[in-house]
């Protein structure tokens, strides 16, 4: 039993199929800045009704049977009516002539209970992958780039002024880079393969706070830049403990503790000597403070701020996740699950709450065991927190697939199957998680 409904869906020309219809094309390809002959007669046979174009500096809203020899089209109006797909031809020529986005609009039975058939929760998640992929690259770059900058800080015994210039500007893309799509650096955070290092440690602290700070709305990229910069330099103070310290495989002996718990007051004294905001100082100085009274410096928790408090939250998340010299390392979930056990001890619940939020039960990019044996990458939300949708990257064979089967937990299609927990993604796939995850191609 299902109805037909129409959805419109923003997707890639390369995910088009037959029986969709085209609504509006979303980019302008290059060939399109300056018009000749040919082009003008392939913009005609298309039905648009409206081109926005520029014709010797000024701007026109004009018919495409009007168009005239250097003429640059600036933007499409969407058709009216929709251009109907019938062939795989007319998706090709899209293509040839350097068409991306497109809003498509998609005829489909609804077999779902909340009204999504398998076919357009596919496509949206084909088109939400796309963006991701596209950015991935990017948010590497500048997490890359991150260490570089930190790990030079990190060997210094004096934090010069270059240094903390070079800390804003990673402070000011990260921001950047996560209010285009936070999803990206989320992936790479998730899977991320490398051991622990402080240096790295302290950006993938800077990059989750963002991530959740972004999440709850706050979209101020001063406030986020400087909450970037306290994320950034929150453990600067150890590099005023010794290395015999920070190094050592085994447990402190209650002296080298003593010596590893000055490491955020000595951050709190570089960062202000610095002129660094103070957030950022604040953010630094009580990372460690917990609601117990067992953190460190000596602080009453209700006298820190919530940003402090939230990176003390990432702080350990980020520990659970990372693999180190003598332990393993813990899935997303089952470390949001152990902060969440810890909550009543250590942390603020309401802002646990909310950064367990900012991932959902399971963050795109976890790797799950399915019950049929199936490993998959989650892809997507889904309608259910807990059944969401995922792409099967190793079949009941322990083979690697090429084309992921897509499953929409929430689907009653898929009623008999069900996640059974949650995988570590290095014990799978050793250190090239991410990578596999760029080439997802789901059918
Ligand atoms: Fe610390
Ligand atoms: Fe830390």
């Amino acid at each position: 039993m299902g109805k037909v409904i129409e959805k419109k869906i923003e997707i890639l020309v390369e995910n088009l199929e037959k029986g969709m219809s085209i609504t509006c094309f979303l980019d302008v390809p290059q060939i399109f800045k300056k018009m000749d002959d040919v082009t003008i007669s392939f913009l005609k046979r298309i039905n648009f009704k409206k081109i926005k174009i520029r014709r010797f500096s000024k701007t026109l809203d004009i018919l495409a049977k009007d168009l005239m020899p250097y003429d640059e089209v600036l933007e499409f109006y969407p058709l009216n009516p929709p251009l109907v797909i019938n062939n795989q031809k007319t998706i090709d020529v899209f293509l040839q002539y350097g068409f991306k986005k497109i809003t498509a609009l998609v005829t489909e039975t609804v077999s779902n209970t909340n009204g999504r058939s398998l076919t357009i929760v596919m496509e949206e998640t084909k088109a939400n992958l796309n963006r991701i992929k596209d950015n991935i690259d990017n948010s590497r770059k500048i997490i890359d780039k991150g260490y570089e900058v930190l790990s030079d800080m990190f060997e210094q015994k004096q934090i010069s002024e270059k240094h903390i210039t070079g800390a804003k500007e990673l402070a000011r893309d990260m921001v950047v880079n996560i209010s285009k799509n936070s999803q990206a650096s989320m992936v790479l955070s998730i899977l991320k393969d490398h051991d622990e290092y402080t240096f790295r440690h302290c950006v993938d602290v800077a990059n989750q706070v963002i991530i959740v700070c972004n999440f709850m709305g706050d979209k101020s990229e001063k406030h986020l830049q400087i909450i970037s910069m306290g994320g950034l330099l929150h453990d600067i103070g150890k590099s005023m403990i010794p290395k015999e310290i920070i190094n050592k495989p085994g447990p402190l002996s209650d002296d080298e503790w003593a010596i590893m718990k000055k490491h955020p007051t000595y951050s709190a004294e570089i960062l202000s000597r610095q002129g660094v905001d103070d957030i950022a100082i604040d953010i630094a100085h009580f990372h460690h403070v917990k609601k117990n009274g067992k953190g460190y410096p000596q602080k009453a928790f209700s006298e820190i701020s919530d940003l402090a408090k939230l990176t003390a939250i990432s702080d350990v998340f980020q520990a659970l996740v990372t693999k180190r010299p003598y332990k393993m390392t813990d899935p997303p979930n089952i470390a949001l699950s152990k902060i969440r056990q810890w909550a009543s001890d250590d942390f603020d619940e309401r802002l646990v709450d909310l950064f367990i939020k900012s991932f959902g039960v399971y963050p795109i990019g976890s790797v799950v065991l399915l019950n049929d044996k199936r490993i998959a990458f989650v892809v997507g939300r889904g309608d259910e927190t807990t059944r969401p949708l995922v792409a099967v990257v190793v079949d009941e064979n322990r083979k690697f697939v090429r084309n992921s089967d897509f499953v929409d937990l929430s689907n009653p299609e898929f009623n008999e199957l069900k996640i059974v927990k949650p995988l570590d993604h290095r014990k799978i796939f050793k250190e090239k998680a991410a990578e596999l995850f760029m080439r997802l191609e789901l059918h």
